[in-house]
């Protein structure tokens, strides 16, 4: 029998459901019930009510997000090494110390963050909706974090004091790309849609036609018409374009933007974590709860 229908029989049997973040690679994407970004990911989670188990084949922030939200299944992640080197940037002490600095801000927090550090939140966003979750607000100074990137985009789009916690919050496979391969790609292709993912450097989002998270990308080559687009995010984005808008051309800007944790999970991986139930992803209820609470003020804006 082959891997893929081995995993969904087993499946089948334990009631499961396997959701992958946009990046995951071809061969886990075809298996999965549900790919999306971070925001998709969070509400795909609060809607699922019939199944008892759900693999998350993402980054470790991914699977806790699930727990916090739907802490009744058992969720499952293939590969627990399988960490956001930016979630991993911002420690607890860095929050509470910018409190301390500046006690009237409210606290915004990129979902990539582990969930200790959600707890610490007045409320979360996402690559999503980032500048509309600080503008929903009533405070006037935001301390805002992990990325610095995200951070300053945000604050090119609104009157609200940032200031970005920690310093120089980043994430590594973003901060790969550079004017050049934007610039270089947009002579070849004259006609062609730039694409900009809000946690690449200004000047390179100052290229783009379109900053958006990995679901606005999608959705931007199935509503624009031109027919080319030059993706600057991880490439496995382009993946899930060639296979759900084909008549559309992605072109990656830098084909080394990879996320090497996403790609830790693999359909061997994936079945084991299924038949072995591995490996569980929990949170401890205090934090899960506070986390919690973050996590749904978001969510009740945009679902
Ligand atoms: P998206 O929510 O845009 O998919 O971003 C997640 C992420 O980790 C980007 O690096
Ligand atoms: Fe984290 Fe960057 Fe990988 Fe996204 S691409 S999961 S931000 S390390």
């Amino acid at each position: 029998m082959e891997i893929q229908e081995e995993i969904e029989e087993i499946k089948k049997e334990k009631n499961a459901i396997i959701l992958a973040h946009n990046y995951q690679p071809k061969e886990i994407q075809e298996i999965a019930d549900f790919i999306g970004d971070s925001l998709e990911l969070c509400l795909k989670i609060t809607k699922i009510k019939d199944k008892d188990m759900v693999v998350f084949c993402g980054v470790d922030f991914m699977a806790e997000t699930a727990y916090i939200l739907s802490p009744d299944k058992k969720i499952l992640i293939p590969d627990p090494a399988a960490e956001c080197q930016m979630a991993h940037m911002l420690k607890v002490s860095d929050i509470k110390k910018a409190k301390k600095k500046y006690p009237d801000a409210a606290v915004v927090l990129y979902v990539n963050t582990l969930a200790e550090a959600k707890a610490e939140a007045d409320i979360i966003c996402t690559s999503a909706n980032a500048v509309e979750v600080v503008n929903s607000l009533d405070e006037d100074t935001i301390i805002f974090g992990p990325d610095r990137n995200l951070a300053m985009y945000v604050a090119k789009n609104t009157d609200k004091k940032i200031i970005p916690v920690p310093e120089d919050g980043h994430c590594y496979v973003h901060k790969m790309f550079k004017p050049e391969h934007f610039i270089r790609l947009k002579e070849k292709y004259p006609d062609a849609e730039i694409l900009v993912h809000p946690e690449c450097d200004p000047e390179v989002q100052e290229l783009a036609d379109h900053i958006l998270s990995t679901g606005g990308m999608i959705r931007r080559t199935m509503e624009s018409d031109s027919k080319e687009f030059i993706i600057g995010t991880e490439v496995d984005l382009c993946t899930r374009i060639e296979r759900e808008v084909p008549n559309k051309k992605a072109i990656p800007a830098y084909k080394e933007a990879i996320c090497e944790e996403m790609k830790y999970h693999s359909l061997k991986k994936l079945r084991n974590s299924l038949i072995e139930e591995k490996y569980e992803v929990k949170v401890p209820k205090k934090i899960a709860k506070k986390a919690k609470s973050a996590i749904n003020r978001m969510i009740e804006i945009f679902n």
